[in-house]
């Protein structure tokens, strides 16, 4: 059974984080949130004060890229990694609305992208890895042996985002949540670099009526055939 890098990517909230870290944990890989890094070049920009009514002063962030640097601590009680900004465990920050607000345009800045590709392509070197996010199976790894695609419609990603959020303590509107979803799938398909397409040699995988149990029997059988090709 060979080492490999899975590429997991897909639209918003469509759940493949919570199925890219159960495969790296059941397989034995590492697992890496690449959304969490954009996140927290975006709480960074917030908490010092380079964004000011919704505008970003891009020259501002891309002078202190240098000074941003994240880590994962390994998984706690609550069996997931946490994010860390300088040292700072930022895990609950990054998912708040005032950074999901903001980090698709963040996320549009070439020189954030390129930062952020290098970081990630030097975590994936020695491969038994999985990331997951909108550009990894097309940018960060083209070369991964095992690329997947996730879909699931906007309502139905809402729905679980909004469960996730009261789980954490946020009561934000379906609507607003549903809002955000289709404005960052906007900008996300739109923007000019490394746009969030389906890499031609991806698999697609359709969760919109698919169990939590079904899609990781889907995602192991893949990986099995795979990792022993
Ligand atoms: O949690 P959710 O699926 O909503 O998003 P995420 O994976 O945390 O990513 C947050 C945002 O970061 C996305 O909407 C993208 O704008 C950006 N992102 C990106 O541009 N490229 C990636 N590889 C990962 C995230």
């Amino acid at each position: 059974m060979k080492k490999i890098t899975v590429a997991i990517d897909g639209y918003s909230s469509s759940g493949k984080s919570t199925m890219a870290r159960e495969l790296a944990k059941r397989v034995g890989y590492v697992y890496v949130d690449s959304g969490a890094m954009y996140r927290a070049v975006t709480l960074y920009a917030l908490e010092h004060g380079m964004i000011q009514d919704g505008k970003i002063d891009v020259a501002k962030l891309v002078s202190s890229l240098g000074d941003i640097r994240i880590k994962f601590a390994p998984a706690g009680a609550d069996g997931r990694q946490h994010t860390l900004l300088n040292g700072r465990d930022v895990e609950k920050e990054i998912r708040d609305m005032a950074v999901s607000s903001m980090v698709s345009p963040i996320a549009e800045i070439g020189e954030v992208r390129e930062h952020l590709v290098k970081l990630q392509q030097d975590m994936g070197k020695g491969k038994g890895i999985v990331m997951d996010g909108r550009d990894i199976g097309s940018t960060v790894f083209p070369d991964a042996e095992m690329k997947v695609f996730v879909e699931a419609s906007p309502e139905e990603r809402a729905r679980r985002r909004q469960l996730e959020m009261k789980g954490n303590g946020e009561d934000v509107s379906y609507e607003d949540i549903l809002a955000n979803i289709r404005e960052r799938d906007h900008i996300d398909t739109t923007r000019k670099i490394s746009p969030l397409r389906r890499a031609a040699d991806a698999h697609v995988l359709d969760n919109d009526r698919m169990s939590h149990e079904e899609q990781m029997d889907w995602l192991l059988n893949l990986f099995n055939v795979i990792s022993h090709e």
